[in-house]
């Protein structure tokens, strides 16, 4: 960035013409007025005037240990400069193993084996290319297809999409990947709104497996791929015994089950997995996000050892064909250990534990606030959804975002839902902030 941006002068410095074709964003509005981060530490971003901003989205769900942690960033500078990258294909270097060594010490009991990514969707793709080759390995090769949920969200590659339930990611990409359906959300607002935690109603959402097991023959059926609770689509909390009869009906067909953790892996639910929280184990579970803290790009898939075994068992060779150049680069690995060890020696991993009832109380205070339609929450992660303004979907909940910016505080909105999951280290003060500025900045829209 050029001084011109830094000093915030945008139209001069050219941003309005900038090369940088920006995600999921609309440029041309964004380029028009831009919000700028410079800096980060702790809780906190810098926008490049020096304006100081409260992160309540641990930047994308990703940064749990808080931002610039001096053992990571020293981690980070020791590991590039003594090797800055080795291949992982049919080589190795010591980091790695390392890391998947540390990885599955904290993973649930049986999950002793991690292949690397460098994303949240490569995990997924690579997780579901893992179950359907394990079927093929078995002898079940009939097993294709695959099923997702609507709303869900497993990352922007052809698998992820495919197996995503979110419309606006999918429409304009074509028919994509055969074999593919879906089960519905597990959204219920007329029973369940302002639920706190797990809604009490649709468990029986699970049935809806069976149904598609009914369509196409279980037989027929690979895996079963969902978030335990959903995050991009807006905080959906699973029903209360939903999960359970998901792995049951799963279990009795045949079919894998695979959790997408990437957002509610590493703490975000106050125990180190989101199937620990909820007591229901997956046979392959994704990660990527809080592996690093962010710093590094970097996911993972964790198999259960049973299903890797599966693989030992084939004639001496390759047993899976697939990997990306970057699997267990060297500096990511380097910033997932200290990461772990920042995680460890914090207690972060269940630290959320212990302010989870606080950060639920704050997020229900807003129940009556304007526009608030429902608020649902779990561990660290709460959705404040609005009512859309008439014939205008997305818009107030976007205003309210650009005016908390203003304000000095970091939210996300997806439609008219706010999504907030700050930092596991945020203070009590830290969780009165973010929501008393949504609080004023909901008064101050129309
Ligand atoms: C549950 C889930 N899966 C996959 C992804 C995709 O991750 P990435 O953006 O790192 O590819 C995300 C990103 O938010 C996610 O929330």
């Amino acid at each position: 960035m050029n001084k011109r941006a830094e000093s915030g002068d945008v139209k001069a410095a050219g941003l309005d013409q900038a090369a940088f074709w920006m995600p999921f964003t609309a440029n041309r509005q964004f380029k028009k007025a831009p919000r700028l981060l410079a800096r980060a530490e702790g809780m906190h971003y810098w926008t490049p005037e020096g304006r100081q901003i409260l992160d309540g989205t641990s930047g994308l769900w990703c940064v749990n240990a808080g931002h610039c942690r001096p053992k990571i960033v020293e981690a980070v500078k020791r590991q590039v400069a003594e090797m800055d990258f080795a291949p992982t294909f049919q080589m190795g270097h010591p980091v790695a193993f390392e890391f998947a060594e540390r990885l599955a010490r904290v993973a649930p009991e049986g999950f002793s084996r991690v292949f690397f990514t460098n994303s949240g969707s490569e995990s997924a793709d690579t997780a579901l290319k893992i179950a359907l080759a394990y079927h093929r390995a078995r002898g079940e090769a009939g097993r294709y297809r695959l099923i997702g949920r609507e709303r869900g969200y497993h990352g922007v590659n052809f698998g992820g999409m495919a197996v995503g339930g979110i419309t606006a990611n999918k429409k304009v990409f074509g028919p994509g990947v055969a074999g593919v359906d879906h089960i519905r959300h597990t959204h219920d607002p007329v029973r369940n709104s302002f639920s706190k935690g797990q809604p009490r109603y649709g468990a029986e959402f699970a049935d809806e497996l069976e149904r598609l097991c009914l369509r196409h023959d279980p037989s027929t059926i690979a895996a079963v791929i969902v978030e335990p609770v959903a995050g991009s689509a807006g905080v959906l909390v699973p029903p209360v015994g939903y999960l359970e009869r998901l792995r049951e009906i799963c279990t009795r067909h045949g079919i894998l089950l695979i959790f997408d953790e990437v957002i509610t892996g590493f703490g975000r639910l106050g125990k180190p997995f989101g199937s620990q929280h909820f007591g229901v184990m997956p046979d392959l579970f994704t990660t990527a996000k809080g592996m690093t803290n962010a710093t590094v790009p970097m996911g993972a898939v964790f198999v259960n050892q049973k299903i890797f075994d599966v693989f030992m068992q084939a004639a001496e060779g390759i047993e899976l064909f697939h990997g990306y150049t970057y699997s267990g680069h060297p500096l990511a690995c380097a910033a997932g250990i200290a990461t772990l060890d920042t995680y460890e020696e914090e207690g972060l991993l269940t630290r959320v534990s212990t302010i989870e009832k606080h950060w639920e109380g704050a997020a229900h205070a807003l129940k009556g606030a304007p526009h608030v339609v429902d608020i649902r929450n779990c561990g660290l992660m709460a959705a404040i959804e609005l009512e859309p303004r008439a014939g205008q979907p997305g818009k107030r909940a976007y205003e309210v975002f650009v005016k908390a910016f203003e304000a000095g505080v970091l939210i996300r909105v997806t439609g008219d839902i706010i999504a907030l999951s700050p930092p596991l280290i945020v203070e009590r003060a830290q969780i009165e902030r973010i929501f008393e500025c949504v609080g004023t900045m909901l008064k101050s829209v129309a």
